[in-house]
């Protein structure tokens, strides 16, 4: 994938149709101010709002409308055109485009184009307040975070419709401002190692000790440190999750095959980051042979695994240490706890077991501790949150 550490040259405007794309014209020309090459890719029912011939005067090139257009595919096909865009930007972004992109519907030139493209990829909705809430659509922008999108707005406010609500498509200031500051890219030139899922500690061939860690939580910072311009490495225990692109990625199963693969390689590192939950025993003997059942034993006796986050804290030169406390109770007091005892400089504790966030689900909600503050972050989608906790890292690094 192309990179998301420099600023974009070539950006290819996706419109879609609603009310919105008369802003769509002011971020074309505030574009156009930083030296950005844009063109613009238009669906049928933003062609209704604005004429093509608008956008082909303010960018300079043909505006691309069809998927099947013999003079376009001749001139620059699809595949070209995703190939040309360093940044591919969609605003306004209608529910039925962020529908289609988040299902890989590929029924028309813009939605084609976001199969095809391989650059980052960011998107300004705009729609209703009601459709905006609808769970549904909710879903669909929460898929899109965790493909990777960026999801500029929407604005609360007053509607075209005369309603008042989340919805309306941020200004085109805001969205060139997103899109061209070194802010979002708060971690450029860090290196960023990150733990995530759970382990697994063999008892035979066929079984295992393990927990209810899915990963997400570890792949979202994965991501989210990656737009965010780390450099990063993730070793995660076993999940069911594609690995985020540029990350590179090394694959373990128990809890000392975890720390073999991060204690001898955290000091090259400025930020670890422990999101997995590391089974804290294993099996004293792991038999060659499956168990049977007329040989089970009643009780399997445990011994306990390393403790990988402590060790990293003690490593010299040291990274800036992340940890994360999972508690069904008294969240505080064991997270503080832990911060102390492991030697942790910052620790980011969540609730689990509980029917929303923790393991396994595409939400959560930390409290974050350092020695002499705190921060809250609401429950809110795991991508959201772990740019959220990124951003707070990166502050303190800089401290
Ligand atoms: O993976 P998900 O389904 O998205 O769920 C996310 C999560 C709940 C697993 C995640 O948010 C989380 O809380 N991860 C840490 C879980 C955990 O093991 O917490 P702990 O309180 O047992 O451990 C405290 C810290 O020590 C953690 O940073 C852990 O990685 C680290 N540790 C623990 C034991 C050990 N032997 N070595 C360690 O490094």
């Amino acid at each position: 994938m192309k990179s998301n550490n420099t600023s974009p040259q070539n950006i290819l405007l996706g419109v879609s149709g609603g009310i919105a794309c008369y802003k769509s014209c002011a971020l074309i020309r505030l574009l156009k101010q930083h030296h950005i090459d844009v063109r613009v890719v238009l669906t049928e029912a933003a062609s209704h709002f604005v004429t093509p011939l608008t956008f082909q005067a303010l960018t300079g090139h043909p505006v691309h409308q069809h998927l099947l257009d013999a003079d376009e595919e001749n001139a620059m096909g699809h595949i070209r055109l995703a190939k040309w865009a360093d940044q591919l930007l969609i605003a306004p972004a209608t529910s039925n485009i962020i529908a289609k992109f988040s299902h890989g519907i590929a029924d028309d030139l813009l939605s084609t184009l976001y199969l095809a493209a391989d650059c980052p990829i960011s998107i300004a909705p705009a729609m209703n307040q009601a459709m905006w809430k609808k769970p549904v659509c909710q879903e669909n922008i929460q898929r899109l975070r965790q493909q990777g999108v960026t999801i500029i707005g929407p604005e609360n406010g007053q509607q075209a419709c005369g309603d008042t609500g989340p919805g309306r498509m941020a200004e085109p200031e805001q969205i060139c401002q997103q899109l061209l500051s070194p802010a979002n890219r708060y971690l450029n030139g860090k290196k960023i190692l990150i733990s995530a899922g759970p382990t697994r500690e063999a008892i035979d061939p066929v079984r295992y000790i393990s927990n209810r860690s899915s990963g997400k939580m570890g792949y979202a910072l994965a991501q989210a440190a990656e737009k965010a311009g780390a450099e990063v490495t993730l070793v995660s225990g076993p999940t069911h999750l594609a690995p985020p692109e540029q990350v590179r990625l090394i694959a373990v199963e128990s809890a000392e095959q975890m720390a073999n693969a991060i204690i001898p390689i955290a000091s090259q590192f400025d930020v670890y980051i422990g999101a997995a939950a590391v089974a804290d025993y294993r099996p004293v003997l792991v038999e060659d042979r499956k168990i049977k059942k007329q040989g089970i034993n009643t009780s399997i006796e445990l011994t306990q695994n390393p403790d990988i986050i402590a060790a990293v804290a003690k490593l010299t030169p040291r990274p800036f240490v992340v940890g994360f406390a999972a508690e069904t109770h008294d969240l505080e007091n064991y997270a503080r706890n832990k911060l102390r005892d492991k030697n942790l400089d910052v620790i980011a504790a969540n609730i689990v077991g509980q029917s929303r966030g923790g393991f396994d689900s595409n939400e959560n909600a930390l409290r974050v501790f350092w020695t002499d503050g705190q921060q809250t972050f609401a429950m809110t989608d795991k991508c959201h949150l772990a740019d959220q906790l990124l951003q707070l890292i990166a502050t303190k690094l800089n401290e």
